[in-house]
C-alpha cells in the first residue's frame, strides 16, 4: 500500500466511521482529489436552463408565505407594504396557530385579508395549491426548504427561499432540475446582497476602482447561543439541533453572497474547490452545562459536532481565493468581514474602511472615504430612500430585497439571483462538512450551471433599476 492509499484507508476507517454528514453516508467515496461523490457529476438535465428567465409580467403579485416565525413575520409586513400597487399577501401558513393569527391580525389592520393555514405539519401543501398565489415565500427551518420549494414549483408557483436554500448536494440538484423543468423562478433570499455597503463595494468593483480582484474574506460571526438555547427561540430548537449534528460552515451565504457577486461567480468565474477546518468545540457544551434543570437540553450527554470556529477557503477558476468563517457561539461582536482585495484598492467592513493604491498606506481619512461613498453609492438606495426609512429590516437591506423580488415579477424581468446562485452558495454547507470530516481535504464543487458559468452576464441589480 503506498502512502496515498494508506491515507485513504485511514480516512475511511477512522474518520468516516462516526459521521452523519449532510447527504453523504459513511460509505460514500469522497476521493482525496475531491471529485468522486454522489452529485459531483451533473445528473441528466430534465428541462432547459433558467439563466435570465423571463416570465409574463404579473401586475399585482399574489404572495403566500410559509413559516411565520422571527423571519417570516417580518416578511409578511414587508410584502404587505407593497400592497396594493405591486403585491398582495393572500395566504399565510405556520404550524403554530398563534403565529398566523398574530400576522393575520396585522394584515387586517392594513386592509389585507389573508387566508390562514396552520395546525398540521403539511398544512402548507393546501395553501400552495391555491390558484390565487403567484409567489411562495419559505421561511421555515432549513430541513423543510427544498421539499416545500420543489412542491411549490411543481404547482406552478415561483419561489423564494430563506437562507440557506438547501443542505445537501442532492437537494441543490433537486432545486436546479425542478426550476428547469417548470421554468419557475427559484431564488434564495440573500438580503445582504442588497446592503448599502455591499452594493457600494459592488458598484466600485464594476467601475474598476479595485483593479484586478485577487482575494476576498467573508464571515458569519454572530453569537446565537442564547437564541439557540432559549425555549422561546427557534422552533423546536431546530438551529441547535443542526449545530449538534453537523460540523463545517452551516451558514455561509451572508458573507459569501456579496463576495460571489463582486467576483462574478457563475458569470465568468466559478468556485473550483473548498478546504475547510474547524476548531475545538467548547462554547455550546459549556453553555448547555449551565442550563437550569427542566430545560429540555439540561443534562444533555450527546456529542456536539460543530467546532466553535469553522474556516474554509475556496479557490475560484480564475485563481482567486475566498476565506470564509462561521462562528455562532463565541462571545465575539457581530462580523461579516466583507473584505475585498484588488490591485488598486482594498475594502474591509466592521467598520467599513477603504484604501486606494495611490493614496498612501493607511485607510482613507473620513473626507476621502465620504467622497468615494457618495460617488459610488448604488442608486437603488436613493430610489427607495423613503420606503427604506419606513420599512427598514436589517438597516433597510430586507426591504430592498423584497422590493426587487416583486419588481422583477411585476416587470417579467429575471430575478437578481437565480437557482444556480442558490445551489452553488448553499453547496458550501455539505462540501465544507465533508472536508472537515475527512481531514481538511480539498473537495470540488459541482457545476450546477452545466457549463454556462463561463458566459459573462450582468447582475440584475447592476443593469435594471
Ligand atoms: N436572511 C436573514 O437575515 C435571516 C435572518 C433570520 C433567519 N433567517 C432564515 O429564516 C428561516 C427561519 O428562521 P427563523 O429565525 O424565523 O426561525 P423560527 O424558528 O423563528 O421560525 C420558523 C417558523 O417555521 C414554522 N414551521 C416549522 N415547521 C413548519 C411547517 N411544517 N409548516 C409551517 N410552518 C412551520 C415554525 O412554527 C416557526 O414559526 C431560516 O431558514 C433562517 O436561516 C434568515
Amino acid at each position: 500500500m503506498n502512502s496515498g492509499q494508506e491515507r485513504r484507508s485511514f480516512l475511511k476507517k477512522g474518520l468516516l466511521g462516526s459521521m452523519g454528514l449532510y447527504g453523504f453516508s459513511q460509505h460514500d467515496p469522497v476521493s482525496l482529489d475531491g471529485e468522486q461523490y454522489p452529485g459531483f457529476q451533473a445528473p441528466p438535465a430534465t428541462g432547459k436552463s433558467v439563466i435570465d428567465l423571463k416570465v409574463a409580467p404579473i401586475k399585482q403579485v399574489k404572495v403566500g408565505l410559509i413559516g411565520i416565525g422571527a423571519r417570516g413575520s417580518g416578511h409578511v409586513s414587508q410584502f404587505a407594504a407593497l400592497f396594493p400597487d405591486k403585491a398582495k399577501v393572500t395566504a399565510i401558513c405556520d404550524i403554530q396557530p398563534d403565529r398566523v393569527a398574530k400576522s393575520a391580525a396585522k394584515l387586517k389592520e392594513k386592509g389585507q385579508d389573508a387566508v390562514t393555514y396552520s395546525g398540521k405539519i403539511d398544512s402548507w401543501k393546501e395553501m400552495v395549491k391555491r390558484d390565487d398565489i403567484d409567489l411562495v415565500v419559505i421561511a421555515t427551518p432549513w430541513r423543510d426548504h427544498v421539499p416545500m420549494a420543489v412542491y411549490a414549483m411543481k404547482q406552478g408557483k415561483h419561489v423564494v427561499i430563506e437562507v440557506p436554500a438547501a443542505l445537501t448536494i442532492d437537494e441543490c440538484w433537486q432545486l436546479v432540475n425542478t426550476a428547469e423543468e417548470t421554468q419557475r423562478n427559484c431564488m434564495m433570499m440573500e438580503n445582504v446582497c442588497y446592503g448599502d455597503e455591499e452594493l457600494w463595494v459592488l458598484n466600485m468593483v464594476q467601475q474598476e476602482v479595485f483593479g484586478t480582484l485577487t482575494y476576498a474574506e467573508a464571515a458569519y460571526i454572530h453569537n446565537l447561543t442564547d437564541l439557540m438555547l432559549s425555549e422561546k427561540g427557534y422552533y423546536d430548537f431546530w438551529r441547535l439541533k443542526e449545530n449538534i449534528a453537523h460540523d463545517g460552515n452551516l451558514y455561509p451565504m451572508h458573507g459569501l453572497g456579496p463576495v460571489a457577486q463582486y467576483l462574478e461567480i457563475l458569470r465568468g468565474d466559478r468556485f473550483e474547490h473548498i478546504v475547510s477546518m474547524s476548531s475545538l468545540e467548547a462554547s455550546l457544551s459549556e453553555s448547555i452545562k449551565k442550563l437550569p434543570s427542566g430545560h429540555p437540553y439540561s443534562g444533555f450527554k450527546g456529542t456536539i459536532r460543530h467546532g466553535d470556529m469553522n474556516t474554509s477557503m475556496i479557490k475560484t477558476n480564475k485563481g482567486r481565493m475566498i476565506t470564509l468563517k462561521h462562528d455562532v457561539v463565541s462571545p465575539r461582536p457581530y462580523d461579516r468581514i466583507n473584505a475585498l482585495a484588488g490591485t488598486h484598492a482594498y475594502h474591509e467592513g466592521y467598520p467599513s474602511r477603504l484604501s486606494i493604491i495611490d493614496k498612501g498606506h493607511a485607510f482613507l481619512k473620513e473626507a476621502d472615504y465620504s467622497e468615494y461613498k457618495s460617488k459610488y453609492k448604488h442608486p437603488i438606495w436613493d430610489k427607495l430612500k423613503k420606503e427604506i426609512e419606513v420599512n427598514g429590516g436589517h438597516g433597510g437591506m430586507d426591504f430592498v430585497l423584497i422590493y426587487r423580488i416583486i419588481d422583477a415579477l411585476n416587470n417579467g424581468r429575471p430575478m437578481d439571483m437565480d437557482v444556480y446562485d442558490a445551489s452553488t452558495w448553499s453547496s458550501v454547507i455539505p462540501l465544507s462538512e465533508v472536508s472537515v470530516n475527512k481531514g481538511n481535504v480539498p473537495v470540488k464543487f459541482p457545476d450546477f450551471t452545466r457549463g454556462k458559468w463561463k458566459e459573462k452576464r450582468d447582475l440584475g441589480i447592476m443593469k435594471s433599476l
